[in-house]
């Protein structure tokens, strides 16, 4: 049986999805470079050194400019990925312009894995997370109180959790467009809530 919370959760996932699919491509391009605009000034993101980005799909904000200012600036860009043998786990790899990209279990593209030769239960081409300074959190949907709900794996709940409760860890800022902003999000305990979300008009702080 679904409960009532992951009913009205499950609701407002579908209503924000489809809103943000509905922007049209100049909306959505023009809503890039505006964040791109506000996120140049961010003294967290000026000072950081390992940034973890996501690449757009479902009509997400698209980071590419961002990604692009980030390796002119010689930070060292990042892409999750789903870990292959550890359930619920995310790894952090390394992202550059030459970047071998294959397709994933959900179609979506995402950088190769690369094994250790002397371990292969390690990838060679991936930073522990304690050793990223920024994590741009992808949302579907986030409240007036900086509480998010993501597309249902739990990945960044679990990821956040050591931040949530001792502040160690990557700062995490959250990136959407200003349709995903709803009144009041039906939470439940294990959500982590975010500290920053930006917006291609606003700049919110928790
Ligand atoms: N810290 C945690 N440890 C173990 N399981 C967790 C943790 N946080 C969340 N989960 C589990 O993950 C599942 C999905 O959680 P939720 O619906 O909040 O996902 P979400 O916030 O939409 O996803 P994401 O965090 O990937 O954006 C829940 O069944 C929950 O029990
Ligand atoms: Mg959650």
């Amino acid at each position: 049986m679904t409960d009532n919370i992951t009913t009205q959760r499950n609701a407002i996932r579908q209503q924000i999805r489809t809103a943000r699919q509905s922007l049209s491509s100049e909306k959505q391009q023009q809503a890039s470079a505006i964040l791109l605009k506000s996120l140049k000034n961010h003294p967290s993101l000026l000072k950081s050194k390992r940034v973890s980005v996501t690449l757009a799909h479902d009509g997400e904000i698209d980071l590419t400019l961002l990604i692009h200012w980030c390796w002119q600036q010689n930070k060292q860009v990042f892409l999750p990925v789903v870990h292959p043998n550890e359930t619920g786990r995310l790894l952090f790899v390394v992202y550059q312009h030459n970047t071998t990209m294959v397709k994933n279990r959900y179609g979506i593209n995402e950088p190769q894995l690369i094994k250790s030769e002397t371990d292969p239960t390690q990838f060679i081409n991936t930073c522990p997370v304690s050793e990223l300074d920024i994590l741009f959190t992808p949302l579907v949907a986030f409240d007036h109180q900086g509480n998010r709900i993501g597309m249902g794996g739990g990945y960044y709940d679990r990821l956040l959790a050591p931040w949530f409760l001792n502040k160690t860890g990557p700062y995490p800022i959250g990136l959407a467009h200003d349709c995903q902003l709803v009144n009041a999000l039906p939470i439940q305990n294990w959500d982590v809530p975010l500290p920053e979300i930006i917006t291609p008009s606003k700049h919110f702080h928790f």
